[in-house]
């Protein structure tokens, strides 16, 4: 199976950025996992990282041919980007939404997504596992 991971804004400031939060693995560190599964698993990943709404669209938009699924972190995006949201949907993607934190348990407002109405599943609260859970959910609809 085809699986494109996308990596919202920030998180190539993983290891970095509030690590009693979001871990001190890098985000090379992560990606390394997530290839690793991913051959474990017999699955073909394309990963990418971006810091802007457009450039998210657009790496859906070029990659929604190949993909069979997708991984997507939107980080902040999740809370307020229609524009992802529609992407998804008029893209056809079959998405499962990622975060490292449980944001159902943070501020208010990282307890709304506005992505998850158009993902077939949400795996939240487990740092890296929240994306490696998301990587086996791919091969189950896969079958
Ligand atoms: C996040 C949660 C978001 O609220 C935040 O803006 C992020 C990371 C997570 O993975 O827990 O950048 O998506």
């Amino acid at each position: 199976m085809n699986i494109l991971v996308i990596h919202g804004p920030n998180l190539q400031l993983l290891g970095k950025r509030q690590p009693e939060l979001y871990g001190k693995e890098t985000l090379a560190q992560l990606n390394a996992r997530l290839k690793k599964h991913a051959a474990y698993l017999g699955q073909t990943l394309r990963i990418f990282q971006s810091n802007c709404e457009g450039g998210i669209i657009d790496l859906l938009t070029a990659n929604a041919a190949w993909a069979e699924a997708l991984v997507i972190n939107p980080a902040a995006y999740t809370h307020y980007s229609y524009a992802i949201r529609d992407a998804i949907e008029g893209l056809g993607l079959q998405a499962i939404e990622v975060h490292l934190t449980d944001i159902s348990k943070r501020e208010p407002f990282r307890r709304v997504s506005v992505i998850k109405p158009v993902c077939l599943a949400q795996f939240a609260g487990g740092g890296a596992l929240s994306y490696l859970t998301a990587l086996d959910y791919c091969v189950s609809i896969g079958n």
